[in-house]
């Protein structure tokens, strides 16, 4: 008889209520993703228009198309799956992160994830050490940023003491004030800003530290940027595509 397949979710370390929580977060998410990538929907039609004016040059059309991607994106959780968001625990479990960034948070669900493998790790420093585990997190939205804090307020004491969150364009946000050893990056945002975001990093990025970045697959285009500097900096970026929806790139910054 095959054996009964795991379910994922047991293995996360949190109390009811936050499990509820993400249940709910994750519920809400799906729901929202599959009426925004019906057939024929504003998504569909805008990635056309991006797809058109990128080819033809056209700057004006192209700046209107980012304009009309925000205005619909301005409510949308856009939030990372449940198995990835489990992965990311257990990789910050397994690395004993305590210093987090999260590029894009959005209304802060895979937030809660890292927040509770950060305070779950930081519960064996010394009180000193303890002070600086974080998962510094980034938004620019106000109504995201105003849900996100909601969700990490109802989480409670697991989750909300281990976030700092930076409000504003994430590559101002995140140009000064770094912990000086980064053990862990996610990268879940749009893809313009990751290269940028990553530049301003990786200074502070830690010999051996790991960034995960999502949709590298279904948004190869948007990640041809990131690419070309990993690829021209091989000796310091070792990286594969984990086969999650959508592609999960797994990277180690070893230089
Ligand atoms: C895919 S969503 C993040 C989802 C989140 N990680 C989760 O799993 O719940 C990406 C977020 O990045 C935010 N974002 C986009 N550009 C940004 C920028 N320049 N600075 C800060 N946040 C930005 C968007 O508003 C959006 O909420």
């Amino acid at each position: 008889m095959a054996p009964a397949p795991i379910n994922a979710s047991t293995t996360l370390d949190a109390s009811e209520k936050v499990k509820a929580l993400l249940s709910r977060l994750h519920a809400n998410s799906l729901a929202q993703e599959e009426e925004l990538n019906k057939p024929g929907g504003k998504l569909a039609e805008l990635k056309a228009l991006k797809k058109q004016s990128d080819a033809s040059g056209d700057t004006t059309s192209l700046a209107d198309a980012q304009r009309q991607f925000d205005d619909l994106m301005r409510d949308k959780m856009i939030a990372l799956e449940e198995d990835k968001a489990l992965f990311v625990y257990h990789l910050c479990r397994t690395l004993s992160a305590t210093r987090v960034v999260e590029a894009g948070t959005s209304f802060g669900l895979s937030t809660i994830y890292l927040a509770l493998a950060v305070g779950q790790n930081a519960s064996r420093l010394d009180p000193e050490q303890k002070r600086t585990a974080k998962v510094i997190a980034t938004e620019n939205e106000p109504g995201k940023i105003a849900l996100a804090r909601q969700h990490w307020k109802e989480a409670g004491e697991e989750v909300e003491p281990w976030i700092e969150l930076r409000e504003g364009d994430l590559r101002q946000t995140l140009a000064s004030d770094l912990p000086s050893e980064i053990d862990f990056v996610l990268f879940d945002i749009w893809t313009p800003m990751v290269l940028p975001t990553l530049r301003v990093l990786e200074p502070s990025l830690k010999k051996g530290a790991v960034i995960v970045a999502d949709n590298v697959t279904s948004s190869a285009d948007g990640y041809r940027e990131f690419y070309e500097y990993v690829e021209a900096n091989r000796s310091a970026y070792r990286t594969l595509v984990l086969p999650y929806a959508g592609g999960l790139e797994f990277t180690v910054y070893n230089p």
